[in-house]
């Protein structure tokens, strides 16, 4: 298939899709025929959740790619969820709907940054989240994702020097919970970052009895106001077996959609955000998640592009530390949603 300039340009296939395709329909047809599978995130769009293959969080996707039988795994997510993909499986074909849907948490944490911060603490071993580019990855020990932190973090001897990145509030929870004291990478994600405590306390004034979910990527004083703390998966088992009728959650608001059809009779509520307009974005949504679309997935499937790429030697270190995590999170149960 000849990739159109354009398409490079903007980093999707950007086509028309005839008014008379049955977009569903469409994707397994093709699916089927192609042996490729759909994994997506809970963080996308509920219609694109609908018609994956395995719906989960980072940890989920990562334990299922590893061992994934199709020949094209095209992953609604960003794009360091591909990546891991691609490294887990360097024979298949990783496919993302769009190479713009980034993650503001990977930025935040460049490899020629992290390799100087490495040199200048020597004797530590380094432990990074899974929202890192593969490259960060390659510097790593052992990658980790909200849902097995504190079990890998456990797994290391309690005198052992860890760097924890790079999300400073996991690091900061992590080291409260295991009581270490991990050098912290300064960074964070621009949509957990910006819940505002104020709102969700009023929202607690007029639903007593609700329950606060909240990601560990949130800072400590959103933390500190909650029911329970955990991963996307973590969160949403915690409100199938609570007896609460109302939840006010605290992390992306697609993780609602699953939430919803796992309960119907309760009430979910998206934690708001701070009114912070001058600083581009406002809302409880990852923009970056919502790049993907049923048009983009349909256009990725049929043209086999935008493909993820990476390169052999970055590869071949980074899949180390990704494989290590998945040893150590062998007990832990997958969250995964298949259907
Ligand atoms: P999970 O590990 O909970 O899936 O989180 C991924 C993520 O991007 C959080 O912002
Ligand atoms: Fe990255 Fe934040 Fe989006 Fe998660 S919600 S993918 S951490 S930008």
């Amino acid at each position: 298939m000849l990739v159109k300039d354009s398409w490079r340009e903007k980093g999707y296939v950007d086509e028309p899709v005839p008014s008379d395709v049955d977009l569903k329909s469409e994707i397994r047809r093709m699916c089927k025929e192609k042996n490729a599978v759909i994994l997506a995130h809970y963080y996308t769009d509920g219609e694109v959740q609908d018609i994956a293959d395995f719906v989960g969080d980072s940890l989920a996707l990562a334990q299922w790619s590893a061992k994934t039988d199709a020949d094209i795994i095209v992953m609604c997510g960003v794009h360091f969820m591909g990546e891991t993909n691609k490294i887990l499986c360097p024979g298949k074909k990783v496919l993302v709907l769009d190479l713009n849907a980034g993650c503001s948490l990977a930025d935040s944490c460049n490899a020629d940054d992290l390799s100087k911060f490495i040199d200048e603490h020597p004797g530590h071993k380094v432990v990074s989240y899974v929202n890192t580019t593969a490259a960060v990855k390659a510097l790593t020990d052992v990658v980790v994702t909200s849902s097995n932190a504190k079990l890998i973090i456990d797994s290391f001897p309690q005198d052992e020097k860890l760097i924890f990145g790079p999300d400073k509030n996991l690091g900061a929870y992590i080291n409260s919970v295991t009581g270490r004291d991990m050098v912290l990478w300064n960074g964070g994600c621009h949509v957990h970052g910006q819940f505002s405590l104020e709102a969700i306390l009023k929202l607690k004034e007029e639903h007593p009895g609700a329950k606060v979910l909240v990601h560990p990527e949130c800072p400590a004083p959103i933390q500190k106001i909650a029911d329970v703390i955990g991963s996307t998966a973590g969160l949403l088992n915690y409100s199938v077996k609570d007896d609460a009728e109302v939840f006010i959650v605290a992390t992306e608001s697609g993780i609602l959609h699953e939430m919803r059809k796992a309960s119907p009779d309760k009430t979910f509520i998206p934690a708001p955000p701070e009114a912070t307009e001058t600083i581009g974005c406002s809302c409880n949504e990852c923009s970056f998640m919502k790049l993907n679309t049923m048009r983009k997935l349909y256009n990725t499937l049929k043209y086999e592009w935008p493909e993820i790429e990476v390169d052999k030697d970055v590869a071949e270190k980074a899949v180390r530390p990704i494989e290590k995590m998945l040893e150590i999170s062998k007990s832990l149960k997958s969250a995964m949603s298949s259907k």
